[in-house]
């Protein structure tokens, strides 16, 4: 077997140890002679498997008791609606920053619903840097204030978060959850699309403080309801088994790894393998000013899209795939989530240095 150094954006790659688990266990999950695709999620099996998913990820984030953890589908995309529907029956207003694709199209989904104060954008210089926030801009009447917390198309990420006062601060966590320490108390409501840093596509986890939920609007369909998601336990209807299962996985993979703050060490130390390397390159750069760079998505480019291309190619052909910029950017991009082993990033940097000195 032969495995490639995946820097999918997401879907993207999964800890070794994890999918080895997984294929032990395929057949006959703990002695019930059935895979958890086969489960009913209303049997004991299956009832203390999802109960040690969000048990681990309270532990491992921190959450506090009056924080409900969801496990929904749909995606993060789906939250762009279920949040204004949930959320935005007081003022009917809401505060968000546009640092990018994921935050701009959330901002125009929550116009369906309200009206948005578009605090700041970083559009001007291609999302390049994270915005400074002037709170003057804020609306204190707003119903909640978003953010996207990594911008992973961009490679951007808040180092600092904005002082919402009293206004519950909202954020897309889908590209940096579980790479670096979030203080979940600093929030109204987190949310992640699974496929990056936690299992594969199809779960999508909120973690929502309670005095946000019950507020929704009437329209709201049944299973957008945060208050009926949280009041079954995510299991008014049938779950994301198996998206679940591997999550739960992943959890125990991190714990293992000595949790978040661990893993945000190894992190920060792959990413500044690269960004050290992009820094003293003739050849590449980076695309985003240095304060606000990501852990988890490393953009770059060489300024001649053919030798792009040719090395995006060159790059697949050494076994380091999906390295390809997103089709709106251009370039290249390594994402460079927890499952990505150190020793992924220092294969990379040295094909790199390979590539350009044989492309003077
Ligand atoms: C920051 C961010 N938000 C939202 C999304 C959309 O997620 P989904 O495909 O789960 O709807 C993505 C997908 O890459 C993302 O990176």
């Amino acid at each position: 077997m032969s495995r490639v150094y995946n820097f999918s954006a997401g879907p993207s790659m999964l800890p070794l140890p994890v999918l080895e688990k997984a294929q032990a266990e395929l057949l006959d999950q703990g002695g019930s002679g059935q895979s958890v695709m086969e489960m009913s999620h209303r049997s004991k099996e299956y009832d203390v498997i999802i109960k040690e998913a969000e048990a681990l990820l309270r532990e491992l984030m921190e959450i506090p008791d009056n924080y409900k953890v969801l496990f929904l589908q749909g995606g993060a995309s789906t939250q762009f609606a279920m949040i204004p529907m949930n959320l935005m029956t007081g003022s009917g207003k809401c505060d968000c920053v546009i640092t990018g694709q994921w935050s701009k199209k959330a901002a125009s989904e929550f116009e369906k619903y309200g009206k948005v104060n578009r605090v700041a954008s970083s559009a001007d210089k291609t999302f390049t840097y994270i915005p400074e926030l002037d709170p003057s801009t804020f609306d204190p009447e707003a119903d909640f204030f978003h953010i996207t917390y990594n911008n992973t198309i961009y490679g951007t990420r808040y180092t600092e978060l904005p002082d919402t006062g009293s206004v519950p601060l909202v954020a897309d966590i889908s590209s940096c959850i579980l790479s670096q320490k979030i203080d979940v108390k600093k929030f109204g409501l987190l949310y992640a699309g699974a496929q990056k840093n936690v299992a594969p596509a199809g779960v999508t986890i909120v973690i929502i403080r309670d005095d946000l939920l019950g507020r929704q609007m009437d329209i709201t369909p049944t299973m957008l309801n945060y208050q009926i998601q949280a009041d079954n336990g995510s299991l008014y209807n049938t779950p994301p088994c198996w998206c679940i299962y591997i999550c739960k996985l992943v959890l125990e993979w991190l714990k293992e790894m000595g949790g978040i703050e661990a893993m945000e060490k190894i992190n920060v130390e792959k990413a500044k393998i690269l960004y050290d390397y992009l820094d003293s390159s003739e050849l590449f750069k980076g695309t985003v000013v240095p304060k606000d760079r990501s852990l988890m998505n490393v953009p770059f480019v060489t300024g001649n899209e053919e030798l792009d291309a040719k090395f995006v190619k060159e790059a697949k052909a050494a076994g380091f795939v999906n390295i390809k910029g997103h089709r709106t950017v251009g370039g290249m991009r390594a994402s460079i989530y927890n499952a990505m082993p150190k020793e992924g990033v220092v294969a990379l940097v040295e094909f790199m240095k390979k590539f350009e000195a044989e492309n003077k």
